[in-house]
């Protein structure tokens, strides 16, 4: 914390089109959540932003999809989502909204002041329109084909299937998802902010100046920033928005990326009359956390605008954690493939903190990670019941047998080799989740926390002081300096488990606030005990002072229930719309409304299939997703740029056959030439398997 005066931590800015899942909370609120708690606890000056981001597409279709209006899109949703933090104990200090008077004032005159600066370029383009539905497309609205792996149903902005960045010009056989017509092209005007022109210096502050950004953060800035910037839009032909504030912008609004990480500033202002004091004073540490499809927007575009606009702090850090899995599938809202929050609460009352800890133990820190029932069961049972929870219980059931309720006084002339261990184990702890969550790595602090609750357990299993009780039991004179020495040894043991006890308090604290304040009432101590300058004392109860009755922290979580969430998983999964009885419970592959327009047989017999042998296959520089294939066709060899590098290793395609559409006209890919394109097919979890002969046959041959 060196050089800062005071921390602002924001937590990405949730669409308001939909509730809140557990992948959220595991992606951003919760690490920034423990991390604020921490800040708070050591008594530094942070304030924690939040809200709900109301503007842009997402908002649109889902108002379009549940025919109502996108005021009452964001209305339903902002309470829902507000509320499902709040009952996580997601401790925001505000949780505002996009859709209020002061960022709409804040964000229009952050616009107007790049705009008095000349930074716009202001450029007509020909975008596409709808006719149908008159209105210009957003990116999002057009689907067609992907002109990298022939996905038919790749979206204007992005092809899910290869996860090519695009831009809807470069779709093949474009369509509108309103009306489905094909869209035409008509001039439009926008406000573009040239980022290019800020590439040198994000390449110096980014690269240079910020090598110790989480390596998927620094690998995601560090590939667009060698991949070069281009100008971006930063308005869009919408009703839904903040309104551009130039008199000849009618029906148009701002680019919601614009609006929305401004956002963080409106809130601010709403929180606090001192709000300068955070986004202005060099002394301000501001921390974005945020999932990974958020990286580039927080580390490059938004600091570029701050950049531009001169008078804000920038970024130190942009934590940012991968996606969570749900059961070995990824999240997907439109199937209801997901843990909502707000029903996980409904389901599970009083057990906030299980989840927090189940989410953090789990985190995808560092790559995509899975949740499942049974792991939630699990840690659980053996993790937060039978070390954390056990331990606690064991202390408090001990000291009321055999301290009369009462915490021991210490005989420090008896401390032995393991207690003076387990004490120094308490002191190294503190150390280590101070360096944890200063990191961001909240999977290690936390894992320290249970790992000093399970040395606990240990010291009290090597000390048996109810054996020591049953030797007093077993002496004549209970009063003898034998029997005198053997409770001292018992008091000294207890003494040191009820002071862990009440470190375990204030290092559980910012990960399971509920657990820490159960813990308090236990101790009979007030909130004040948390601080963190406490951690690490051994005087933080009072010998004398009498504790209340022991109660269970956690309770174990049956079977029963965990088969009751999996099932409930599966059965409200949406299933595609099908006419055909279902053979299994898979999700079939291809759905009728899925299908493209018929054809009649000579569209089919123009395309020209032949099955091929790889030679050779190499990852393409700069280019994730591509691989360079060189493709045995019998009659010659070819080189075809195919976008399938996610999925398969080079190594492990040479030799397998596939289907090339051999007379596709040859297109450039990253400066490489393709001729022709190869077939693959994609199961529902986006994964894609070779479509090839069941044998080997000679290369050349037709597939008709
Ligand atoms: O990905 C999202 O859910 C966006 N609404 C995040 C916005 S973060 C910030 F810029 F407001
Ligand atoms: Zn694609």
């Amino acid at each position: 914390m060196a050089n800062y005066k005071r921390i602002l931590v924001t937590a990405a800015l949730p669409y308001a089109n939909g509730p809140v899942h557990i992948g959220h909370l595991a992606g951003c609120y919760l690490p920034a959540d423990i991390y604020v708690r921490y800040q708070r606890a050591q008594k530094r000056d942070v304030k924690f932003v939040c809200g709900s981001d109301e503007h842009g597409v997402p908002i649109t279709i889902r108002a379009m999809k549940e025919g109502i209006t996108p005021q009452q899109v964001v209305d339903k949703y902002h309470a829902l989502i507000r509320d499902s933090f709040a009952q996580m104990n997601i401790s925001f200090d505000i949780y505002s909204r996009t859709s209020n008077q002061i960022h709409h004032q804040t964000a229009s005159d952050f616009f107007k002041n790049l705009y008095d600066k000349g930074l716009f370029e202001e450029k007509e383009t020909e975008q596409y329109y709808d006719e149908t539905a008159k209105t210009f497309l957003a990116d999002r609205y057009i689907t067609g084909t992907c002109p990298v792996c022939a996905n038919p149903n790749a979206y204007g902005d992005q092809c899910e299937r290869c996860g090519s960045s695009l831009s809807p010009e470069q779709l093949i056989n474009p369509r509108s998802t309103l009306s489905d017509a094909t869209p035409i092209k008509k001039k439009t005007k926008h406000w573009y902010f040239p980022l290019q022109n800020y590439e040198p210096w994000l390449k110096k502050w980014i690269l240079e100046d910020h090598k110790e950004w989480k390596n998927n953060v620094y690998g995601q800035c560090k590939s667009w920033l060698d991949n070069g910037l281009q100008p971006r839009a930063m308005t869009r032909d919408s009703k839904w928005g903040v309104k551009v504030p130039l008199p000849d912008a009618e029906g148009k609004v701002l680019y919601v990326w614009f609006d929305a990480p401004i956002g963080y500033i409106s809130a601010t202002k709403e929180l606090t009359e001192q709000w300068a004091d955070y986004w202005c004073k060099e002394d301000t540490k501001l921390v974005h956390f945020i999932g990974k499809d958020n990286i580039v927007f927080h580390a490059i575009i938004f600091p570029a605008m701050l950049k531009a606009h001169g008078d804000f702090v920038l970024p130190d850090n942009v934590p940012a954690n991968e996606f969570l899995n749900i059961e070995g599938e990824k999240v997907s809202t439109s199937r209801n493939w997901a843990v909502w929050v707000h029903e996980y609460i409904k389901d599970f009352p009083g057990c906030e903190d299980v989840l927090r800890y189940v989410l953090c133990a789990n985190a995808p820190e560092t790559k995509d990670n899975d949740f499942t029932w049974k792991d939630f069961q699990d840690r659980n049972n053996s993790e937060l019941v039978a070390i954390f929870g056990n331990f606690v219980n064991r202390a408090m059931v001990l000291m009321h047998k055999l301290c009369g309720g009462k915490v021991p006084v210490l005989h420090p002339s008896l401390l032995d080799e393991s207690d003076k261990t387990l004490v120094k184990e308490i002191e190294l702890t503190k150390s280590k989740i101070e360096s944890g969550l200063e990191q961001y790595k909240f999977r290690d602090a936390l894992f320290e926390v249970i790992d000093l609750a399970r040395k606990g357990n240990k010291y009290l299993q090597d000390k048996e002081p109810w054996k020591k009780a049953s030797a007093i039991e077993k002496l004549a004179d209970k009063s003898s300096p034998e029997a005198k020495i053997l409770q001292q040894e018992i008091d000294n043991c207890l003494h040191i488990c009820l002071q862990l006890t009440a470190n375990l308090a204030i290092f559980i604290n910012p990960f399971l606030p509920d657990t820490a304040k159960k813990m308090l009432h236990l101790l009979k101590v007030v909130e004040k005990m948390l601080d963190w300058q406490n951690a690490g004392s051994m005087k933080l109860l009072s010998a004398g002072y009498s504790l209340r009755a022991p109660e269970l922290l956690f309770r174990k979580i049956e079977d029963e229930e965990i088969k009751l969430q999996v099932e409930k998983l599966k059965n409200n999964m949406v299933k595609p719309v099908s006419n055909e009885p279902q053979a299994t419970t898979k999700e079939p592959e291809a759905q009728a409304s899925n299908l493209k327009t018929e054809i009649v047989f000579d569209d089919f017999a123009k395309i020209d299939l032949k099955v091929g042998t790889i030679l050779s296959a190499e990852k393409v520089e700069k280019a994730d997703k591509l691989l360079k294939l060189e493709v045995d066709m019998g009659f010659e060899k070819r080189t075809i740029v195919s976008g399938i590098a996610l999925h398969f290793k080079p190594e492990e395609i040479v030799g397998k056959q596939v289907v090339v559409v051999a007379n596709l006209a040859p297109r450039k890919m990253r400066g490489i030439e393709s001729n022709g394109m190869i077939l693959m097919a994609e199961d529902k979890e986006g994964k894609l398997h070779f479509v090839n002969p069941s044998e080997k046959i000679n290369e050349g041959a037709g597939v008709n």
